[in-house]
């Protein structure tokens, strides 16, 4: 499924819902599935090892985990030196052609796809996020 068809199914899922925010992120989701290939760098972090069919949730978890600090590192290191990035995962659905084209081996997992590239300029607004309360359960859900 390409990217559009997939932001498309979402927008039309979200088209009732009244969430402007929601909204903003799937304009800006549009924008950057249409202008990736614009950015001078694409980088795809990866595992090694492809955990096996029937694999438990809890153990594709824990892969997960364990890469995922060193890419937000990344791109902590990068928003320090001038450089943007957005952690994205909607080129996996494509991850074997991806593979193909790169010459990415069977035993490499891919993860993610951060574009990267210098920001225009630094005046960057804050987020509008729901507030921590709503997202945070302490000793129960
Ligand atoms: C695991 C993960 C996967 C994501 N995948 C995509 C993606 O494929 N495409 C996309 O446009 N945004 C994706 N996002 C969202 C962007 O990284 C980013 O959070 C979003 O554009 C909103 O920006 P903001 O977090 O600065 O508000 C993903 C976020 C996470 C945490």
């Amino acid at each position: 499924m390409a990217a559009g068809d997939y932001l498309a199914a979402q927008a039309k899922e979200l088209e009732n819902s009244g969430d402007k925010q929601t909204q903003r992120v799937i304009d800006s989701a549009k924008f950057l599935a249409d202008n990736l290939q614009d950015a001078p760098a694409l980088v795809i972090p990866c595992l090694e090892g492809v955990p096996p069919e029937g694999t438990p949730i809890g153990g594709i978890a824990a892969m997960m985990a364990s890469i995922f600090p060193a890419v937000w590192s990344f791109q902590l290191a990068l928003r320090a030196r001038g450089l943007g990035s957005c952690l994205t995962s909607l080129h996996l659905m494509n991850a074997p052609l991806a593979a193909e084209i790169l010459g990415i081996p069977d035993n490499i997992m891919q993860v993610a796809l951060l574009p990267v590239a210098y920001t225009k300029g630094t005046d960057f607004k804050k987020a509008k996020r729901p507030p921590a309360s709503s997202i945070i359960h302490w000793n129960g859900w």
